[in-house]
């Protein structure tokens, strides 16, 4: 693995880089930075010492891109007051657009997802006069052997992709078009990649893909040797009982009694399982072809349950899909109550070029239609985040500390298993330990909690 220098050398470029979006594109800036540092880039956090200015970028809804073109306004200054400098726009925006990007005559290199690699030579290649672009998507690139330069700066949690692309054409969703085909990366350089971090001192590592569930891999040569995603979580448990595995996302249609097993028989498997469940209706599931139903999605919260009854279980929400009538948003409001979700991340439903949904429905919910349904199931989940964390009040957790709270310097803050954010008196504790706490009380957020 491989660290920033903290040492900056006044001979050596430097580039500064945003990251918009999913865990996954923080991952993909930090194998951006390895594939700099090697072409003798150092990073900055001032934009304004940068001769190199990198947003990788995000196309999930309209406002992530529309916040990525107010930067681009905000980099054209950049450009008038220093001669020289490189704009570049990366990740999934540029693969949406392409030259489309070139437009405004500030952005100099437009890179793809899958073509960071080539970005130094992109960079060389780049004239005022001669923008460079390459956005290709690959069948095979999963940067198996590029050791991200963590830039995450907390020392204990570290991501590690684990494939790339995504093969499920949800109608709603821009990332197959801006990802490509799912392509899983080799398991020993994901066991390997996992041995170093936890050598460097890392505590915890999250597996991250589009859909890990999907995840597989055929050794080359020997087809019928596979290791699937449940494997996948043994291997890099293994590493080490003191290293923590978190993943994410998993896809209800795929999650296996194999993987619930599985993350039961391993106590640093974390019991906390991202399933996004996008709607309660079953009208809405089919339109949105997310291949399984209310009644499917329930049955597996049911299995992970029975197996792992201290499992969290979050999920992602759409509110004013196409044709969403008062009756689908019911369902969607009854499911989230039968499920008791421990967290959510709830979005309206914004209309993505080039998508199934944009080219065979109508984005047909009122704009204030959509705005009170996405709050009415904002207040439901906040009530049962709330009443999720009061059940943990008397209850014992190992807490995996983060660092100090932000609330007091007094306090330190780390998160659970079941992947609830927790607080405590620091007591003498400190970053990367574990901790063994009471839950006292809480917020909707947070747990409040002292060491026992
Ligand atoms: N509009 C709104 N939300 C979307 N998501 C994906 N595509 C869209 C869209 N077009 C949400 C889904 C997904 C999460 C990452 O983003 O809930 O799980
Ligand atoms: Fe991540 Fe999807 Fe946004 Fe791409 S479009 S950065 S995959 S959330």
């Amino acid at each position: 693995m491989k660290n920033i220098r903290p040492i900056s050398d006044p001979a050596k470029p430097k580039v500064y880089i945003e990251t918009y979006g999913c865990q996954m594109n923080v991952n993909d800036s930090e194998v951006i930075l390895s594939i700099l540092q090697d072409d003798g880039y150092v990073l900055t956090e001032n934009m304004d010492e940068a001769s190199l200015i990198l947003a990788n970028t995000c196309s999930i809804r309209d406002n992530a891109e529309q916040r990525i073109w107010g930067r681009i306004d905000q980099f054209r200054l950049q450009k008038r007051r220093r001669t020289g400098v490189i704009i570049g726009i990366v990740g999934c925006m540029a693969e949406r657009l392409k030259d489309r990007l070139l437009d405004g005559h500030v952005v100099d290199i437009v890179a793809g997802p899958d073509s960071y690699r080539n970005l130094p030579a992109l960079i060389k290649a780049v004239t005022p006069d001669s923008p460079q672009m390459d956005v290709m998507l690959s069948h095979e690139e999963t940067y198996a052997d590029i050791s991200p330069v963590r830039m995450d700066r907390n020392g204990i949690s570290a991501y590690i992709s684990i494939m790339r692309g995504c093969n499920n054409v949800c109608s709603y969703c821009v990332v197959p078009y801006t990802r490509g085909v799912e392509r899983s990366r080799d398991p020993q350089s994901i066991v390997r990649e996992a041995a170093e971090v936890f050598d460097a001192g890392y505590k915890e590592v999250c597996l991250l893909g589009q859909n890990v569930d999907s995840y597989l891999w055929r050794e080359p040569g020997a087809p019928d040797r596979t290791v699937d995603f449940a494997d996948l979580l043994e291997m890099v448990a293994k590493t080490s009982p003191e290293l923590r595995v978190r993943f994410s996302t998993s896809h209800p249609k795929d999650i296996s009694d194999k993987l619930i097993f599985m993350m039961a028989s391993y106590p640093n498997i974390c019991r906390h399982i991202h399933l996004p469940v996008q709607s309660g209706s079953n009208a809405m599931l089919e339109k949105m072809r997310r291949k399984y139903t209310r009644e499917w999605y329930l049955e597996r919260v049911a299995k992970i349950r029975s197996v792992m009854p201290d499992c969290g279980i979050s999920t992602d929400i759409i509110a004013g899909f196409c044709g969403e009538t008062a009756q689908d948003h019911e369902d969607t409001l009854s499911l989230m109550r039968e499920v008791g979700f421990d967290s959510a991340f709830m979005f309206q439903y914004s209309e993505r070029p080039g998508t199934l949904a944009a080219m065979k429905y109508p984005d047909d919910v009122p704009p204030e239609v959509k705005t009170s349904r996405l709050n009415e199931i904002i207040a439901l989940q906040n009530t049962l985040s709330k009443a999720s964390n009061e059940r943990e009040i008397g209850k014992r957790h190992t807490v995996l500390v983060e660092g100090v709270s932000k609330r007091s310097s007094e306090e330190l803050t780390g998160r659970t298993s079941n992947n609830k954010v927790c607080v405590f008196p620091s007591c003498g504790h400190k970053a990367g330990e574990y901790v063994e706490v009471e839950v006292t009380g809480c917020t909707s957020a947070t747990l409040i909690s002292r060491p026992v």
